[in-house]
């Protein structure tokens, strides 16, 4: 069990003036953050980031919709990250999330849906890599 999970704060939470208010949801169920950056995704980024879903049919529309604005990567820790993030944020489509999670109190669609959580340990390390440097994790996080 990791200790880590990478959140995006996607183009739609950043549009909707949300990054405070779901950081707020994010910390107050004891998530610990670790690095934070505000970046405008390349198609490249973008791309190489949802490789895992380049065979899906959303896939490009996707890519496209992370480019379309500025994000918010953000390297969280907490014991249980991963399983525990998810709960959090809840399904990815809005509509099929818990009551109180984080998409479905703000997200409006499964393509436009707040933010994004690692669904794997082994994802979570690939993920935040893609984001923060080694420095940038080195001093934060507690190896
Ligand atoms: P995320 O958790 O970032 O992981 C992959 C993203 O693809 C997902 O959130 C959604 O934004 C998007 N996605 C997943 N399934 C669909 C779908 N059926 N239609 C459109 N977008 C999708």
């Amino acid at each position: 069990m990791s200790n880590k999970t990478l959140a995006i704060l996607k183009p739609d939470c950043v549009e909707k003036n949300l990054i405070g208010e779901v950081i707020l949801k994010i910390t107050g169920a004891g998530f610990k953050i670790k690095a934070l950056k505000m970046v405008r995704l390349s198609e490249a980024s973008s791309g190489g980031f949802y490789e895992v879903h380049k065979e899906r049919p959303f896939y490009k529309n996707l890519v496209e919709y992370m480019t379309s604005g500025a994000c918010v990567p953000i390297a969280l820790e907490k014991e249980n990250a991963v399983a525990d993030f998810r709960k959090l944020i809840g399904a990815t489509d809005p509509s099929k999330a818990d009551e109180g999670t984080i998409r479905k109190l703000f997200a409006d669609s499964i393509e436009r849906n707040i933010v994004h959580g690692s669904d794997s340990d082994e994802n979570a390390a690939k993920e935040i890599a893609h984001f923060f440097s080694r420095k940038e994790l080195l001093d934060n996080f507690s190896e």
